[in-house]
């Protein structure tokens, strides 16, 4: 098949006209101007760019979006616990599934690391009908065993052979310190082996680290609770991290884990303000999370702009000079920067042998030197006239269902 559209190769240049090429499930060729062939989607005015990553979301609180006046551990409590109590109902999970899948291809979003409950439900659901769309994940049952409705604590562990034919990959998710022993952590580090993706949360609310330090009063900080246990390594990607010293900052760029900032939700449960230069100075690789449903936005552009929004607040606030990422590095971010950041480097980008998992827009907006920044700021679905998952053209009549 091949797409006809000004292609967007690198946020920093315009996007020229060209063409792209796809076999299978690649993108074959890219070139300019003419393409070789009559295209079969596209004309001169489209944008081509690649699917928005999304590096930290929960799929099961995908109705819990927007439950407001809480703070993480009372909302946790009152609205997050509940919602995961439903997956015990299988056709609960698989309703949650499917509308999850569906809004995030409606908002561009080809690609994602998230999270399921502690039910063996999920994955249980996930290998026996494959999901709706067939995005790349990093996707774990949550692990945890106190301080949760006994419903909650994990009992039966999901055999972890992944979903046949899939590009999900399971990842190990111990929901955080809070709700994880000693034992339950050294389980989780045991499982992921080194070789397989940990996702877990770290530093979010100041309350959340207190109870930290009650919780395990021998190590040094939160950070030395997941280090002890051997639980940051290369593929550890640790959503918020707001609360950090010096020292727990060092550690994580040491063990070369993964800082995933979720601008949005920090901001819905007054969480705090991330420093985005902390993890700049000490060399921390980053990525962006929706953290759907603590964040009430799962289009990957939005988020992006909250990120901008909090970095400027956070420079207004202070003396010292804040970093203030542009639009083109929250773009470069949501789309090949969250793809290295998951270890999927034929993700996120348009060139020849990457997944063709791409976006074609159609934005009502001038395409002139601010167009990234007009993308970001202005961002709607309906820029987005056709999607591409694997080189396959989804229906728009088929997203548009509601279940
Ligand atoms: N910390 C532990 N669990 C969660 C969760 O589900 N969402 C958020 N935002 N923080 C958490
Ligand atoms: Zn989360």
């Amino acid at each position: 098949m091949i797409i006809k559209g000004k292609l967007l190769v690198d946020a920093a240049c315009a996007p020229e006209p060209g063409w792209i090429r796809m076999e299978g499930n690649r993108i074959a060729e890219l070139g300019s101007n003419i393409p070789p062939e009559k295209p079969e989607l596209g004309d001169d005015d489209c944008i081509i760019c690649p699917g928005f990553i999304d590096a930290h979301l929960h799929l099961p609180q995908i109705r819990a979006v927007g439950c407001d006046g809480l703070d993480l551990l009372q909302w946790l409590d009152r609205v997050i616990y509940p919602a995961e109590m439903q997956w015990s109902d299988v056709e609960h999970a698989r309703v949650d599934i499917i509308t999850a899948y569906r809004r995030m291809v409606r908002a561009g979003t080809l690609g994602f690391a998230g999270y399921l409950t502690s039910h063996p439900t999920g994955p249980t659901c996930l290998i026996d009908s494959p999901a709706p769309y067939d995005l790349p994940a990093h996707l774990g049952q949550i692990l945890m065993d106190r301080q949760a409705p006994d419903a909650l604590t994990s009992k039966t562990l999901a055999d972890l052979s992944p979903p046949a034919g899939s590009r999900i990959n399971w990842s190990i998710n111990p929901r955080f310190a809070v709700a994880c022993n000693d034992e339950m952590l050294a389980q989780a580090a045991n499982m992921a082996g080194g070789n397989v993706f940990i996702q877990t949360h770290l530093a979010e609310s100041k309350a959340e680290c207190e109870l930290i330090s009650k919780l395990f009063p021998d190590d040094p900080h939160y950070t030395g609770v997941y280090d002890r246990h051997g639980l940051l390594t290369g593929k550890s990607l640790l959503a918020h991290s707001i609360h950090l010293s010096d020292e727990e900052w060092e550690l994580i760029a040491r063990r070369e884990s993964i800082v995933v900032h979720c601008p949005t939700a920090n901001t819905f449960l007054s969480s705090g303000l991330f420093n985005l230069d902390s993890a700049r100075d000490h060399g921390v690789s980053l990525a962006l999370g929706s953290d759907i449903a603590a964040g009430p936005d799962i289009a990957m552009p939005r988020v992006g702009r909250a990120m901008i929004e909090v970095a400027k607040i956070r420079g207004m606030m202070q003396s010292a000079s804040v970093h203030i990422p542009s639009p083109v590095e929250v773009w470069n971010l949501i789309t090949h920067g969250n793809a290295d950041a998951l270890n999927w480097p034929d993700c996120g980008r348009l060139s020849e042998g990457s997944y063709a998992d791409l976006l074609v827009l159609k934005p009502d907006i001038p395409c002139d030197e601010f167009l990234i920044g007009r993308l970001i700021y202005t961002w709607q679905n309906r820029y987005i006239k056709h999607r591409v998952i694997g080189g396959q053209l989804i229906e728009n009549a088929e997203l548009a269902r509601a279940i």
